[in-house]
């Protein structure tokens, strides 16, 4: 079975939709047949997505968009593309800085964690999960979240980008055990370098020091990210954390 056989789900929310990943596995399931609804604060996605403007630091602005998606429920995919990196030195980091980075990169997560899921079919599930367990009955409604290598690579300069992608991860663990019994699925795409306008912002410095500690040294590109997410599907896999050429 696959993302797009007759047998699955078709209705998917990805955030991030205006840009990089979200933009191209928005386009993706388009192309497979799936509805998708697009959030960012641009309010733009490719051709076929339904965009919606939507600041996911802005509880109104959450709240109404949440609320339309209450009327088109039951959703069956979410995948969680929105976020933001920042590079700077810890000891020069403000509170401000912090904050935005856990606003977008930890708050949005653990609020569609815990709000996506009522807007899901409900299916039994025989099932306890556990790391990487795969899950039994099909098919599976799917929460896929994002973490970056920066977590493993412990890269100076991405402090609270790093804390945030690595509390996202527990998050999908935890997410995982929890939503097993409602028989959904929580994983999470912990991706290396992909050219999007993200990775452009980083410095060149920065870059390098990435480069340097990967294996091969080649950027990820949204069509592997795509696959990994059509496996995990299609193996109704949860608890899974999929780093790309990271060495841990
Ligand atoms: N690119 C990489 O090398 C890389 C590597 C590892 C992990 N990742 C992760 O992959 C995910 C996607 O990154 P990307 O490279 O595709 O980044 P990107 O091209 O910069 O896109 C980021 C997306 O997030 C949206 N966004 C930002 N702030 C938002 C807000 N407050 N409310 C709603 N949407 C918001 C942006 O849309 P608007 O500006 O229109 O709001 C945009 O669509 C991120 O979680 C990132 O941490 C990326």
């Amino acid at each position: 079975m696959t993302i797009n056989s007759p047998l699955c789900s078709r209705r998917a929310l990805v955030t991030g939709s205006s840009s990089g990943i979200g933009a191209a596995i928005a386009s993706r399931l388009v192309q497979d047949g799936w509805e998708v609804t697009g959030w960012s604060r641009r309010g733009t996605a490719p051709t076929g997505v339904q965009a919606v403007a939507v600041d996911l630091c802005d509880d109104q602005s959450y709240q109404e968009a949440l609320q339309e998606l209450r009327s088109q429920a039951p959703w069956h995919l979410l995948i969680h593309a929105a976020g933001q990196a920042a590079i700077q030195p810890m000891l020069l980091l403000s509170d401000a800085a912090w904050e935005q980075q856990w606003q977008l990169n930890l708050r949005a997560a653990c609020r569609l964690v815990r709000d996506f899921p009522r807007l899901m079919p409900r299916l039994p599930s025989s099932a306890e999960s556990n790391q990487g367990e795969v899950m039994t009955n099909s098919p599976r409604p799917m929460i896929v979240l994002f973490s970056t290598v920066a977590v493993p690579l412990v890269l100076a300069g991405e402090t609270p980008y790093a804390v945030m992608k690595a509390a996202t991860e527990q998050l999908t663990l935890q997410a995982a055990k929890e939503l097993a019994p409602m028989g959904i699925a929580v994983n999470c795409l912990a991706p290396g370098p992909v050219d999007t306008p993200l990775w452009r912002t980083v410095p060149a410095t920065a870059q390098q020091q990435v480069m340097e500690r990967l294996d091969p040294s080649t950027l990820t590109t949204p069509e592997e990210l795509y696959q990994q997410i059509q496996s995990w599907y299609q193996d109704h896999r949860t608890g899974s954390i999929a780093y790309s050429r990271a060495s841990r």
